[in-house]
């Protein structure tokens, strides 16, 4: 049966509930203004300050933004936003459901990230992370990211930001399917 992963009342979704079981197949595609209310809906779940419509509305209506999500038995699981303006890419925003936390979606749409990137000629990526954000720093120091910089006041309500930069050098992006989500065996999470 698919997963529901927009249950009402109670039963909401909401950060730290059980991970879900990775069932049935991702579907990457680039996200576009139809798909504004999934990506809404998983931004307020995922984020303490969330873009608002208008936000998104705004990166998608660019033509640096290069806006990619994942999709799984129809419901919007995982998205990026990020400006492609070669040779860097900056990474804006990413998400995954909290549900599917630690599946290895993330790195999933990292990977997706780095490829569609290289294709429009990046070499350079950067980032700005949240200092507490272990989860999302250890995912990035992961693919090779590092640590490069700090800004102080970054976020509104005056917490930090760590940068961070990946030096592809035009290496050949990791191939379709190298990132693959991991099987539901792995789901557990500490
Ligand atoms: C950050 C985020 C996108 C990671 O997504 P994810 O699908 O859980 O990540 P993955 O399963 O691909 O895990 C990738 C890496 O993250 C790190 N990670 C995963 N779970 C972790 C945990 N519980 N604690 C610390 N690091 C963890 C690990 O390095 C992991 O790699 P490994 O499993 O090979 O060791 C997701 O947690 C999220 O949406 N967070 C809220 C939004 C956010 O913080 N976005 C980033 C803004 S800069």
């Amino acid at each position: 049966m698919k997963p529901d992963f927009w249950p009402a009342g109670p039963d909401a979704p909401r950060r730290g509930a059980a991970p879900l079981e990775l069932k049935g197949a991702l579907e990457p595609r680039g996200a576009t203004e139809d798909d504004l209310d999934e990506m809404v809906r998983l931004e307020r779940l995922c984020h303490e300050e969330p873009w608002t419509p208008d936000n998104f509305l705004g990166e998608l209506g660019r033509e640096v933004t290069l806006a990619r999500g994942l999709w799984l038995a129809g419901d919007l699981v995982g998205l990026y936003v990020s400006w492609v303006v070669a040779p860097e890419c900056h990474l804006l925003n990413l998400m995954v459901h909290p549900r599917l936390w630690g599946l290895g979606l993330g790195r999933r749409l990292m990977g997706d990230l780095e490829r569609e990137s290289a294709a429009r000629g990046a070499v350079r990526f950067l980032l700005e992370v949240r200092l507490g954000n272990v989860r999302a720093q250890n995912l990035y120091a992961s693919l090779g990211y590092e640590v490069v910089g700090f800004r102080s006041n970054y976020y509104d309500d005056g917490s930090p930001a760590v940068l961070m930069t990946l030096e592809t050098g035009g290496r050949g992006p990791a191939p379709a399917g190298a990132d693959e989500a991991r099987p539901p065996a792995a789901a557990e999470e500490s």
